[in-house]
């Protein structure tokens, strides 16, 4: 496990996952049920832009800070730069919120929320991070077994799996997790991060979705550049499977304007696109 996230905090794939990741929030917590949210692969919670993973990278720099200077961002953009502000006491942007944080500030008393992290340092910090919140549990364990294990067989669940992608077998056990989850909650919900390198290796991840889970699937790309180069990032793609239609028809504004900006404003002759299947 050699991947940190906090060499990644801010950057435009934060930015898509995130901004996608409270609109969806609002809409379930704007629902009367209490809701669970397992968040598979939670990292630390919380990232500082001004340490050295963040400047040697320089992805937040292309990111968040070109977000928060942004004259005129899209409205979908809003509860993300609150965010964002309240944790930087409105002042520079020097602390960035990962899943963890969004996801603990949007819930309602009653809602619980399980954060899986791997990472033993990780996890501590995340631990730490999360020790006053109630209806907040944290565990240092492999999110896709604590997802088939923990998903509730009834009312609202959202599993949030976003993988460092450093291992082949990611896409397969995000396809097993979800058809595990769905057969424990037919109403189950999740948001599903990836990668866009090749379009082969996401049409496949798709297909294979598709034919292993039942549900409504609305996807979301993000694409910062023609997908010419299949050893680049060139983009991320957000997958929600099995939101009720009228939520779904919803968020399709909301996320085209997410991706789109994201593209145009961040991406070098890109563009968004989103589409149900
Ligand atoms: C992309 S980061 C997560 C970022 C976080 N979701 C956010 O939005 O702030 C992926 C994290 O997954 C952790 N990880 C890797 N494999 C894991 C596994 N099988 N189960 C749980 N966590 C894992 C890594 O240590 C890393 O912190």
């Amino acid at each position: 496990m050699n991947y940190r996230h906090a060499f990644h905090a801010g950057n435009f794939a934060d930015l898509v996952k995130h901004a996608a990741l409270l609109q969806v929030l609002a809409r379930l917590t704007a629902q009367t049920a209490p809701l669970t949210v397992i968040d598979t692969h939670a990292g630390r919670g919380l990232y500082d832009l001004a340490g050295v993973e963040a400047k040697k990278s320089g992805e937040a720099d292309a990111g968040i800070a070109r977000l928060m200077a942004a004259g005129d961002p899209p409205e979908a953009f809003a509860t993300l730069i609150a965010a964002v502000r309240k944790l930087n006491s409105g002042g520079p942007v020097r602390r960035y919120p990962g899943s963890p944080w969004l996801i603990a500030e949007a819930l309602r008393p009653g809602d619980r929320y399980l954060a899986c992290e791997l990472h033993p340092d990780e996890h501590g910090a995340l631990r730490e991070l999360m020790k006053a919140r109630r209806g907040v549990q944290t565990v240092c364990a492999d999110g896709y077994d604590a997802a088939v294990a923990q998903t509730p067989a009834s009312g609202q669940a959202l599993v949030l799996i976003d993988p460092p992608f450093e291992r082949a077998d990611d896409y397969a056990r995000i396809v097993e997790t979800l058809a595990a989850a769905r057969r424990r909650n037919r109403t189950a919900a999740a948001l599903v991060w990836l990668p866009l390198k090749d379009l082969e290796t996401f049409d496949g991840f798709l297909r294979d979705l598709e034919d292993a889970v039942e549900a409504p699937l609305l996807v979301a790309e993000t694409r910062m550049r023609p997908l010419t180069d299949p050893l680049k990032m060139n983009g991320c793609a957000l997958v929600l499977m099995g939101a009720p239609a009228d939520l779904a028809a919803d968020l399709a504004g909301p996320l085209e304007a997410i991706c789109g900006w994201t593209a145009g404003s961040l991406g070098q002759g890109g563009a968004g696109r989103v589409y149900a299947l």
